[in-house]
């Protein structure tokens, strides 16, 4: 199963996630690293500013999990907006080695293989972050969606709109199709790391780690991958039956063995 690190709050999660990418990135300057929005991830990216800061991110690649499609990539809550926002520009990656899916949709019938493509091209991707969403799903892989699924279009649904209308003007204005890695992309990655902060996400982070494997809960997908982190929140691990177990594994983990 995941292995489940409960922390004092968002910041330390922040803090001990973006360790670990600065030691990946230190051991293979060319790393991968699988980027993940939404607010859930921006406390690790607002730690890679100081860490990363004086080293050479140069040759730092880098991909998305998804994007809206038929928004326009200039829309400032376009994921590519995003990502070039939160991630590229704050952290000096170069903007040519950083990949979001295309939504353009003159393109977005041959968009999911050409993004599996370049994927497998880098040579899969190192360490993924990933955010997980009230309904359960990771990236945007909905409930039902296959755990061999690959990066395609799918449709959101009505909570997940809701949930990110926060973002636009009007719950209208949010796309109704998106682009996203599919649960089997995720999968192949080599370390997932999903956090998770806050009281409502509790529910989605006990079936995600505790759950049955079901593709009505996206999130179980992490059950079936050999290196998966979850770091979440008190709140977050409030629905957890083994919450305890996890604290006591982890206040007595070998430093030698990382996350
Ligand atoms: C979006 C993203 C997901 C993210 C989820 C949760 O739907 N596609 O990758 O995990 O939102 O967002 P937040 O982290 O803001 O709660």
């Amino acid at each position: 199963m995941a292995e489940v690190v409960i922390v004092e709050n968002s910041e330390a999660a922040g803090e001990l996630v973006a360790a670990e990418i600065v030691e990946l990135i230190e051991g293979r300057p060319d790393a991968v690293l699988g980027l993940a929005t939404g607010s859930t991830p921006l406390p690790v990216y607002l730690a890679l500013r100081s860490r990363l800061a004086g080293r050479d991110v140069s040759q730092v690649r880098g991909f998305a999990l998804d994007e809206y499609v038929g928004l326009d990539p200039a829309h400032p809550e376009s994921y590519r907006s995003v990502i070039t926002r939160e991630v590229v520009e704050p952290l000096g990656l170069d903007p040519r080695r950083i990949h979001v899916p295309n939504g353009a949709e003159a393109t977005i019938q041959h968009a999911g293989g050409d993004y599996e493509a370049a994927i497998d091209a880098a040579g899969g991707v190192d360490l993924q972050l990933l955010g997980i969403g009230t309904d359960g799903h990771i990236g945007f892989n909905e409930p039902g969606s296959s755990f061999a699924s690959r990066t395609r279009v799918k449709t959101l649904t009505e909570q997940t709109r809701a949930d990110n209308a926060r973002f636009f003007d009007s719950v209208d204005d949010v796309p109704r199709h998106c682009i996203t890695q599919g649960l089997g992309t995720i999968l192949r990655a080599r370390h997932l790391v999903l956090l998770a902060f806050g009281e409502g996400k509790a529910q989605a982070v006990a079936d995600a780690v505790e759950g049955p494997l079901s593709a009505f809960l996206p999130g179980s997908a992490i059950q079936l991958h050999p290196h998966a982190t979850v770091v979440v929140d008190a709140a977050a691990a409030s629905k957890l039956r083994l919450a305890d177990y996890y604290r006591y594994t982890f206040a007595n983990k070998p430093e030698w063995q990382g996350i």
